[in-house]
């Protein structure tokens, strides 16, 4: 059975008012924290609490805040065998007074719940999970980081739990939210990427699930990464899968070129993950007065302009990899050097508005930021 927003089973707590009635196992021992805040890499340590909730009967049960750890499976459940998964990834920061902030919590929940429709997934009441995310948030505030280009990443994940080899959507579920505190996705922090423009491999296509953010997506694009990484590249750029002539987007952030007086980035034609860094960085700059273009952009564009000196500046959106630029494009074995190899003004500009809206040093005038 698939599901869509009209079937939508809500957990039965209509007077559900955030935590009152959290149920939560306390933990028998903390964990220490990180020491060195400076050395925390992406997604290696997990703090004491995680939150679980799970679907059965035809509806979603209460979420739970348990003791973050590792939980037994049947090898023959279904999300091990027809990857029936997906995912979400936000941040939260916290400032000098002690303040936690997320950023944009609720534009994630929307996308999970319309993650879940492709992949027919029961949908999530939004609020009974963003309030459960903010019980869990105040339970391990201590645990964010607050060191500069650090934050605490937070993973919400549903799988599909029925033990079944038949290829059948489950009629069971588990949703899930895993805390990590991190540093910069790429090992190189802000210094420029290295991408190899694969015109080969397809991490995507229309009709298929590349704007869905489901765990499959990430598998199908490991061999093109790994590839990629051997020849020295931090990521592939994909292009399109039918004519291999159009840009899409990188395997962790949406693309963005500055072309002439022109920020351009791909049109969300099916096959690109809606990413809500890019969506963001298209508001701030648009309100700066920037002209910013979602148009179909093709590889050859961006070769031409780099030769002809007008592609000023090339960079990446996301969550984890937060505003990254990119240094050099190599396409068809011929490498293709941006800006100098350097960060541009405009990528720099964008870095510190959105980092400073997130951290709270810049004003949020679009109200995007939760604070607890
Ligand atoms: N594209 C892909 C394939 C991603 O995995 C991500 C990360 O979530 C993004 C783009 C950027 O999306 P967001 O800005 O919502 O993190
Ligand atoms: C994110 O930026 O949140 C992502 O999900 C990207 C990647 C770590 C898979």
């Amino acid at each position: 059975m698939c599901y869509n927003s009209a079937e939508i089973k809500r957990a039965e707590r209509p007077d559900h008012e955030g935590s009152a009635d959290m149920k939560f196992i306390k933990a028998e021992k903390l964990k220490e924290k990180p020491a060195d805040q400076s050395k925390l890499g992406f997604g290696k340590i997990f703090t004491d609490y995680m939150l679980t909730m799970k679907y059965k009967d035809g509806k979603w049960g209460e979420p739970v805040i348990e003791p973050y750890g590792p939980v037994a499976f049947d090898l023959a459940t279904t999300v091990f065998h027809y990857a029936q998964g997906i995912f979400e990834g936000l941040k939260a920061f916290k400032n000098e007074k002690g303040e936690v902030r997320v950023f944009r919590p609720e534009e994630n929940f929307k996308r999970m719940n319309r993650s879940a429709e492709r992949m027919c997934i029961p949908l999530i009441d939004e609020k009974v999970v963003l309030d459960g995310l903010f019980e869990l948030l105040k339970i391990e505030k201590d645990w964010i980081p607050t060191a500069p280009g650090t934050a605490l990443y937070i993973r919400p994940s549903i799988i599909a739990t029925n033990v079944m080899l038949g290829v059948h959507a489950s009629s069971e579920y588990l949703f899930f939210i895993i805390l990590s505190p991190v540093g910069s996705y790429y090992a190189h922090g802000l210094e420029p990427t290295r991408l190899l423009v694969e015109d080969y491999y397809t991490r995507a296509t229309v009709g298929g699930t590349g704007e869905a953010k489901c765990i499959a997506n990430y598998a199908v694009s490991l061999k093109a990464g790994e590839e990629a990484e051997k020849k020295g590249f931090d990521q592939v750029l994909w292009l399109d899968a039918n004519e291999k002539k159009y840009v899409e987007e990188v395997g962790s952030m949406n693309m963005f070129f500055v072309i002439g007086g022109e920020v351009v980035t791909p049109a969300l034609v099916g096959s690109i993950l809606p990413g809500i860094t890019r969506k963001s960085s298209i508001e701030l700059l648009r309100a700066h007065g920037y002209k910013v273009s979602e148009r179909r952009v093709s590889i050859d564009e961006v070769i031409e302009a780099q030769k002809n000196g007008t592609l000023n500046e090339a960079f990446g959106t996301g969550t984890a990899a937060v505003i990254s630029p990119v240094g050099m494009m190599e396409y068809k074995g011929v490498d293709y050097v941006v800006n100098g190899g350097k960060m541009g003004e405009i990528t720099k500009w964008l870095y510190d508005t959105i980092t400073g809206i997130q951290s709270g040093r810049l004003e949020d005038k679009f109200g995007w930021v939760v604070k607890l």
